[in-house]
This record gives structure tokens, sequence and C-alpha cells, in this order.
């Protein structure tokens, strides 16, 4: 298979959503169609419990767990599948927001009864962000849920999505006779548990045909056939350029659990979702049918034995093709580094890889020479955009607990800094150390890790900083008064660019009024 082709056959995305919607079990219904998979069961919800919070063993496994289920990977209908798994639990959302910059569109499911939830709304707003391709399932059609009109009102009002139904439930709940496919014009009856034949599926091009009542009974047929009537007037036909460019999101209904609706949901995603997309650098754009090999490093995995302290860097390839004990450029420390033992993941099962394609995600064993946004290139020097820090919002000082251990905290924090498990910002006047977080969980994530992989012990004590944001300013001798002004509210995050540490929404409001020429930026990324 040619090049092209090879790039043409990928779809790389991700599912997000909620906690509890059903995100693993549509992964798993998605497995099980590519064969990836043999039986149920076998994708382990990542998802930590609510009880969680001080269950390290529970931590470990989930680490356990998303190494192997990172990226999954299937064939289906010879398009070559790449599922990215993002974490559920709100505390790894930027683990989350920072998948989602290596995907090239989404899934977003929804409970039928929840409605839109807060993560999604999160979610999507980072997609939407980004232009990135989304299609709704909505799922748990086997319950009893909203109704189907106001669902979509919510999409529209909530997540600000212009939707495009191409699937619509036929009732709900115990009533629930399945749904009329728009993108097929079929009838597809539901069964529980899984169990469709061939004959669940009736062919209705017309929706007058009388077919509709023999399947369905009469008041069912006249009521789909109001419903589809509103839903032509009121909803776009699917366009595809429009949902290619984030502009409409096509919506399935189904019940992931009894398997229903997902092969509609599959055979439609292969067909219209996009290939691998052009990717912009500070210096360019890349496209991926360019000849040279270009990646970046989204997500860094420790391994969960500690005797073995290597990591696994996951790369997504963005143009070229990526091949093994070949030698790259890794641009952030100008030096070539070669990789005889590049791997890839099929489902739960990893494999050397020879040659990688655009789309693909290779999974590179590191000592510790890579950091989340890294980009490795055949020599051009590039550095790809998107990959940002979000401004943190919960703050620890560290203390070392044990000073004969510094070098091996110093070298753990490091490390789990690269891993993108949090951000460090080192005080200006007096070395402090303070840590930064999205979520709470992670600082107990740090301590544990820091004494069972490092051996380093820590404590920390609470510092009320309302925001860290990172500061930028073209009048240097502006920016030098501003730093002299606030010296005990600088530092410098681990990439050596000044933060300002706001101790409230009010300081924060009184230096951007006081320091007109000083811009403050929330997320790490402002050129
Ligand atoms: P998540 O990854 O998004 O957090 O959700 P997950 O797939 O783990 O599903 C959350 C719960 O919803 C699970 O029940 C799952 O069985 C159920 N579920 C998923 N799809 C459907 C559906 O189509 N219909 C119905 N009725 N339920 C569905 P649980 O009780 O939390 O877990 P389990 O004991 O079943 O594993």
């Amino acid at each position: 298979m040619g090049f092209l082709e090879e790039i043409e056959r990928r779809r790389t995305f991700g599912i997000v959503s909620h906690p509890d919607a059903g995100k693993t079990t549509l992964t798993e219904k998605l497995l099980l169609f590519g064969g990836a998979i043999q039986e149920a069961g076998a994708v382990k919800s990542n998802k930590i419990k609510k009880s969680a919070t001080s269950d390290f063993m529970e931590i470990e496994k989930q680490r356990g767990i998303s190494v192997a289920t990172s990226v999954m990977g299937f064939e289906y209908r010879q398009k070559k599948i790449n599922i990215l798994d993002t974490p559920g639990h709100k505390d790894f959302a930027e683990d989350t927001f920072r998948t989602l910059t290596a995907v090239d569109s989404a899934i977003v499911v929804i409970d039928n009864a929840k409605g839109v939830e807060t993560q999604t709304e999160k979610l999507v707003e980072v997609c939407q962000m980004r232009a990135t391709p989304m299609l709704v399932f909505v799922n748990k059609m086997d319950r009893d849920g909203k109704d189907g009109f106001d669902l979509l009102d919510e999409l529209e009002q909530k997540l600000g999505m212009k939707v495009c139904p191409l699937s619509w439930p036929i009732g709900m709940g115990p009533d629930f006779q399945g749904v009329y496919s728009l993108y097929e014009k079929k009838l597809v009856l539901f069964s529980p548990h899984g169990k469709q034949a061939d004959d669940d599926i009736v062919e209705i091009t017309d929706i007058n045909s009388d077919l509709l009542e023999k399947n369905i009974g009469e008041r069912a047929a006249e009521s789909l056939r109001e419903d589809l009537e509103m839903l032509t007037e009121v909803y776009p036909e699917l366009n595809l350029e429009d949902y290619r460019t984030g502009k409409v999101n096509p919506v399935f209904f189904g019940s992931a659990i009894n398997n229903f609706g997902v092969r509609e949901l599959l055979d439609c995603f292969v067909d219209i979702a996009p290939n691998p997309r052009p990717r912009e650098t500070e210096e360019r754009t890349i496209d991926p049918t360019e000849e040279k090999f270009t990646g970046f490093v989204f997500k860094i995995h420790a391994n969960i034995d500690p005797r073995h302290r290597d990591r696994i860097a996951f790369v997504r390839v963005c143009s070229g093709k990526f091949l093994r004990n070949t030698n790259y450029l890794h641009v952030r420390q100008e030096r070539k580094l070669k990789f005889s033992n590049p791997t890839s993941f099929m489902a739960s099962k990893k494999s050397v890889l020879e040659e990688a394609f655009p789309g693909d995600i290779v999974g590179l064993y590191d000592s510790g020479n890579f950091v989340i946004g890294d980009t490795l290139t055949e020599g051009e020097v590039l550095h790809f955009k998107g990959i940002p820090s979000f401004s943190p919002e919960q703050f620890r000082l560290i203390i070392n607990t044990d000073p004969m251990k510094s070098k091996q905290l110093n070298k753990g924090l490091t490390q789990l800094m690269d891993e993108g498990v949090a951000q460090l910002f080192t005080k200006e006047m007096d070395g402090h150390k303070i840590i930064g977080t999205v979520g709470a969980l992670q600082f107990e994530v740090i301590q544990y890790r820091l004494k069972h992989e490092y051996g380093a012990s820590c404590a920390y004590d609470m510092v009320s900083l309302h925001k860290a944001c990172w500061v930028s300013c073209e009048d240097r001798d502006a920016l030098a008064a501003f730093r002299k002004r606030r010296n005990r509210d600088m530092a410098v995050d681990t990439q050596g660019r000044l933060v300002f540490l706001a101790e409230s929404a009010w300081v924060l409001k009184t230096v951007q009024e006081n320091f007109p020429d000083v811009q403050f930026h929330f997320t790490s990324e402002f050129n």
C-alpha cells in the first residue's frame, strides 16, 4: 500500500465524556467490532472511583491500566483506527486536554438521562478551541431519559454545537424499539444484549412505506414520521466540510451496553471522520503527506515498576514515515536520537514496530530525554503548537522532610513534572518550590510516587494563591519595573519562563491595571 493510501485510511480519535456516561463500554464495543478483543469485559474501566482519593493502590492500578489502554489500534473496513484513551476523572483533565492535541476527531458520549454534564462542557470546549470534528453518541436509550429534541437543544445551548441528527430513537426505556438511521435510510430494531441479527435491519428509504407500521406498530410509526418531518425542517443535512471543520456535529442514539447503534456509529465514523490533518508549528504548517518525518510527544508514562525507571513517551506522527533504528533530531535537546524498540499498540497488545504513518502513535522507551511537547524531526527545527500548560488552580509549597534525600527529591520532581503530572514554580526571591495542579488528587499522587519511586519524602504547606500566569512584555524596562515591584510574587516554571503568582483575583486585576504594558497569560502558549 502506498504512503498516501496509508494516510487516507487512518482515523485517530478520542472518546470524551463525563464519568459514567459510557465511554469505557463504548470503547469496548468498538474494539469488539474491530476484532481487537474477543469478549466483553476485556477493557477495564480506567476511572478512579470517587472513594479512591486516598487509595493509592487504586491510583497505581489505574496507571497500570491506562498504559495498556493508552492507545487502542485496530482495523475495520480497511481503515486503521487508533483510539486514544482519555482519563475521565476531573483531576486528570489536563492529561485529557493534552491527549486531545494528538487526535484528528472526537466522539462525545452523553448519558440520555443526565444530558450535558460539567466535564462534557470542558472537554467539548477544548475540542472547539481547536476546531476538532466531533460526533455525539447519546447513550443508554434502553433507559428512560430526556426527550430527543430536548437533548438536541441542550447540545446546542450548553455546548454551543450545531447539531445534525443522523439517527433517531423510536421510544426509550422499556418502550425503546430501535433507531431510524437517517444516514443509511434504514430501520434498526432493538434487541437487548447485543444479539442483533441481520433481520433486525430493515431498509426503508421511503418513510411513508407501510414497512414502518409492520415493524414498529402504528403509533410508533406515526410519531416517528412526525419527528422525522420536524428534524428535516429544523436541522441541516449533513455537510461533510462543515463537520470536518468542526462547525456541525452529527448525533447518534443508541445503547452501548446492548451493543446497539454502535455499528451504525462506527460505519458512519469510518466514512466521514477525517484522516490525519495538517498541523501548525511555530515555524510553518506541516502537511501529513510531506515526505519527511515529524512528530511530537503528547504524553509520558512512567513505568509502574520502580525497578525499571524507564518511561514511555507517546509520539504522534504528524508527517512522513517514522522508521525504527533511524536517527531523528530531538529539537529541544539539539541532538540526534534513534530508537531500537519503538512500540505500537493494538488494543492491549504491544509490539515492536518497523514503521509508522501519520496519525499513528509510537511509544518510545525513554530514560528521561523527553518532556511533553517535544518535537522529533529529520533535521528541521520545528515546534508544534497547541500543547500548552494550563494555569493551575491549586497550590502547595513543598517541604523536604528528609534533607539527606534532596537529590532524589529534585530528580523525582523534575521527572514527574516532565510527565505533566503537575507544574513546578520556583520562586525568584527565596528558591521555594511551589507545585500547581488542576486537581487536588495530584498532590497525593506526587507524594506517593516520590516515596515509592525515588525514595524521597515531602510534606506540603498550604499556600493561598489564586492563579499562576505566564508573563510577557515587549518593553524591557517596564518588565524590569514590574519584576522589581512584585519581586515576592515572581517565579519561573521548569522551562525558565517567567510566572506571576497572584494571591487573589483582586491582586491580579490590580497589577493588570497598574502595569498595562505587561501581559498575563492563562496558558503557557501565547506566542
Ligand atoms: P465511563 O467509562 O464513561 O465512566 O462509563 P462506563 O462505560 O464505565 O459506564 C458507566 C455505567 O453505565 C456502567 O454501569 C455501565 O454498565 C453503564 N452503561 C453503559 N452503557 C449503558 C447503556 O447503554 N445502558 C445502560 N442502561 N447502562 C449503560 P456500572 O453499574 O457503573 O458499572 P458495571 O458494574 O456495569 O461495570
